[in-house]
């Protein structure tokens, strides 16, 4: 077997992914989201939160863990999901191209919007970090179009050279603006993640 056919399997396996499979969770991208929320305090019991790139649904587990039953979650994704993810409302589609508000119809505002959206990596750095940037730019223009003030957003971002751009980007609507790189997210890969908090509508 190859070295990287070795690392491959290795990093598919790793304690995270164990872990998670473990504790009942639908990926190991549930500690990246615990990590942030824990340094971030993104939640509170009763919000209403979007999750963009919703699929498999950890981050709908955890975001359910922290509104509670009298939070509301909504998921869209490209692909459909595996069977209902923590009561969520679930909107299938592609983020570049829906009308969002019309898919969301009278839903009042939202507290929260997550993006841990990733495009199909095609191995050439700057071209996967162009559509990293394009996925979260539109994140971004979503979360300013549904937030409600005061609300915070959090979103993936492949670091590249626009990367402090796309931090301004987030600054010049948010109070505060920081990036962070959980430590489950994998060494070798170049994600990060930006928050926002207390939008200003
Ligand atoms: C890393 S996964 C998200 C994992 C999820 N946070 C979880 O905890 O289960 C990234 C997701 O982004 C979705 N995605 C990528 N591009 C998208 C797009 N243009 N529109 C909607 N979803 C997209 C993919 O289908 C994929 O399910």
């Amino acid at each position: 077997m190859s070295r990287n056919r070795l690392d491959d399997r290795s990093t598919r396996h790793d304690r995270f992914h164990q872990k998670a499979k473990k504790e009942g969770f639908l990926a190991r991208a549930v500690y990246k989201l615990q990590e942030l929320d824990e340094k971030f305090a993104l939640f509170k019991p009763g919000q209403r939160v979007l999750d963009l790139g919703c699929a498999p649904g950890s981050w709908l587990q955890y975001a359910r863990s922290r509104v509670g039953d009298r939070g509301m979650l909504v998921g869209l994704d490209r692909g459909p999901l595996r069977g209902d993810v923590a009561g969520a409302r679930i909107v299938v589609g592609d983020v570049l191209t829906i009308d969002v508000k019309e898919l969301l119809g009278e839903l009042p505002a939202f507290d929260v919007v997550l993006s841990d959206m990733a495009p199909d990596t095609s191995g050439v750095r700057s071209l996967d970090q162009a559509r990293s940037e394009a996925l979260f730019e539109r994140a971004l223009e979503i979360a300013t179009g549904v937030l409600a003030p005061g609300g915070n957003f959090a979103g993936k971002l492949f670091q590249g050279p626009d990367f402090k751009k796309l931090i301004e980007a987030v600054r010049s609507r948010f109070d505060q603006a920081k990036s962070a790189k959980p430590a489950s997210s994998r060494q070798i890969s170049i994600e990060q993640y930006v928050i926002g908090k207390g939008f200003r509508k």
